[in-house]
């Protein structure tokens, strides 16, 4: 089941072409499947129907997923004040919310207490000072959980890895006992849980059970000292197969699932006695959308013919960031004729979508969709070369509403000041 098919040669969302959209709203526009995620939390719900599952809002912060994660029964994992109050706005309440981060304000501490959110995750004992004068001003205690660095390599991408000895994030396990005895000094400070996130994009079972493994020790560890902890927090980083699109049958490789995750893991933290909290972001949104641009000419370069398309990193920094691979689909399904580079429309050579490609016979005015995009789209674009961001759009059925319209070029001038007064010019 996948929410993105041809219908009658119309690659189409759930039972909207995608070309309806673009030939109302016109390109780039990105379009996100409700139904998609509604099964994809639904796996995780029925895998650990104990958990607290926090979606992470960095995937995307769109209000309209957020929210529709919320009905669905999600809480949140949020990194600033910002996603804190998309959360708010969502309906997402403080005791389903966990404030991630390593560098947080006093602002932002601030609002997630008022906020009455589940834990504040600390990601260094230097945080800890801070988060206990925040509280004391506030009159409050502050519940927090310590990031653990538990030293395990997660396979990914050098960029996404933070579980490795090496990464800025985290304390490292060989100093968390010493750092819950810190935290103990502050009487404003609850620890309530024990906390890590190795990393992102993770495709093997392997590094999930070692990192709770070593999480599960270290609180029955501390809980013998005395610590009063409720909550076990493993983190996000579920990967999925970017790759799938060229697979015929049958797959050649098979993604993990929230069931293979919840099958290793459960039975070893059954006896602690902690509320499970997982933070899932990709799996729960990357294959729930698409960017759609438009073509808006070939160019046949001596060994290379590219495609440019009216949008790139601005809208979808993976590739340049990562070299992450996104599969390329035409709205109008056809036989490959094609070898091509996709390109984005941007000074920079790294704005490149995929490489090598096999697609249809292909015109100016055509439309392609950059498939896998919800998580770490939208959220990562910018107004690069002055480039107003997509329009958002959500689908349902046969049915789809705009969420959030495109930036306009004299949106980007907005609140800009080009002439001051008294500077002589
Ligand atoms: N929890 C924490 C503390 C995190 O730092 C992250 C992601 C997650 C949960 C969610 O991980 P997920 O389930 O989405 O793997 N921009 C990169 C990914 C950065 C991930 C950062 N942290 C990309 O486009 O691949």
């Amino acid at each position: 089941m996948t929410a993105f098919t041809y219908r009658q040669g119309d690659l189409a969302c759930e039972q909207v072409p995608l070309r309806e959209i673009v030939g109302q709203l016109g390109s780039p526009v990105y379009v996100y499947s409700l139904d998609e995620i509604e099964r994809r939390y639904g796996a995780y719900a029925a895998a650990f129907p104990d958990a607290l599952i926090c979606y992470a809002y960095k995937a995307n912060s769109s209000l309209a997923l957020c929210t529709w994660l919320r009905t669905l029964g999600a809480g949140a994992d949020v990194v600033s004040g910002g996603e804190l109050r998309v959360a708010q706005a969502a309906g997402v309440p403080g005791g389903l919310t966990v404030f991630n981060g390593n560098g947080k304000s006093d602002a932002e501490i601030a609002a997630a207490i008022e906020g009455g959110v589940l834990s504040i995750n600390a990601d260094a004992v230097e945080e800890l000072p801070r988060l206990a004068a925040v509280a004391e001003r506030l009159g409050r205690r502050a519940p927090v959980t310590i990031r653990i660095n538990p030293g395990v390599d997660p396979h990914t991408h050098r960029h996404i890895a933070t579980g490795v000895t090496s990464s800025q994030f985290g304390v490292a396990l060989a100093q968390a006992e010493a750092a819950y005895a810190h935290l103990a000094e502050f009487p404003g400070l609850d620890p309530v849980g024990v906390h890590s996130h190795i990393g992102s994009q993770i495709t093997e079972l392997g590094p999930f059970v070692e990192t709770v493994d070593r999480l599960a020790d270290l609180a029955r560890r501390l809980m013998r000292q005395g610590f009063p902890l409720r909550l076990l927090d493993i983190g996000g980083g579920l990967g999925i197969d970017y790759h799938r699109w060229e697979n015929t049958d049958p797959p050649t490789t098979q993604p993990l699932t929230p069931t293979d995750l919840a099958g290793a893991l459960l039975p070893r933290v059954a006896d602690l006695g902690l509320r499970l909290a997982l933070e899932p972001g990709r799996s729960l949104v990357a294959p729930a959308g698409v960017l759609v641009g438009q073509v808006l000419h070939l160019k046949h370069g001596a060994d290379t013919t590219r495609v440019v398309l009216d949008t790139g990193m601005n809208a979808l920094i993976r590739p340049s960031l990562y070299e992450a691979y996104h599969a390329v689909s035409p709205l109008k399904a056809g036989t490959p004729s094609l070898t091509a580079d996709v390109v984005g429309p941007n000074c920079e050579s790294s704005d490149v979508i995929g490489r090598g490609r096999r697609l249809p016979a292909l015109r100016s005015g055509d439309y392609l969709a950059v498939m896998d995009a919800g998580a770490y789209g939208y959220p990562l674009a910018s107004n690069y070369n002055s480039r107003p961001r997509p329009a958002e759009v959500v689908v349902r059925g046969d049915r789809w509403w705009t969420v959030r319209p495109a930036e306009t070029w004299e949106g980007l001038l907005q609140g800009q000041v080009g002439v001051m007064e008294g500077m002589g010019n």
